[in-house]
């Protein structure tokens, strides 16, 4: 069992941190937690409806609220938004408090994967093709602090939980 700290996925939209963040904590009966998912559920509404009337700076004061809280409580499986790395603030917290896994894809793959999920992230509104290059580039080096990366772009989501898992009872922490 992992004693003290939290295992934590960061990365970019459609990295595959919420699906393999799930498979992750039933294999390793550790509770899962979303920083977006407890968010929605505080603001009662969804991501992309809180940016549109409140902007991303109001967001992301929300999503550094959120990260505290649950870095504060018992280990979990914590999935991140992808844009949790762009305040120095949360990367000290995350890094302080979890082992940092990042996933990471190339951004044609990333592109394939969140064509159908595009109405839930207000940052792709508009050609997704150029905003996921440009996000890919403004943020290039802001996940690198991470403990581990893994790149997803050829393997399925149980290949992913399965190197992690690996990599956690290698380490001694589960
Ligand atoms: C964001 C990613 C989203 C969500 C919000 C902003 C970002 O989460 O937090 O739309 O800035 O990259 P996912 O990475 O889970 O899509």
């Amino acid at each position: 069992m992992i004693s003290k700290k939290h295992v934590i996925l960061i990365g970019m939209m459609g990295t595959g941190k919420t699906t393999v963040g799930q498979v992750l904590a039933k294999k390793t009966s550790l509770p899962w937690k979303d920083t977006d998912k407890e968010i929605e559920q505080v603001i009662g509404m969804t991501i992309a409806q809180y940016f549109s009337k409140f902007g991303e700076k109001e967001f992301r004061k929300l999503e550094t609220e959120k990260l505290r809280e649950l870095l504060s409580k018992s280990p979990a499986i914590i999935t991140t938004g992808g844009g949790v790395v762009l305040k120095e603030e949360n990367r000290k917290l995350l890094s302080q408090n979890g082992f940092v896994i990042q996933l990471k894809a190339q951004p044609e793959v990333i592109i394939k994967r969140i064509q159908q999920a595009k109405e839930m992230r207000p940052l792709l509104v508009g050609n997704i093709q150029e905003k996921v290059y440009t996000i890919m580039r403004a943020r290039k080096g802001l996940y690198d602090f991470a403990d581990w990366t893994i790149d997803t772009t050829e393997l399925s989501v149980d290949q992913v939980v399965e190197h992690i898992i690996h990599l956690l009872n290698k380490r001694g922490l589960i």
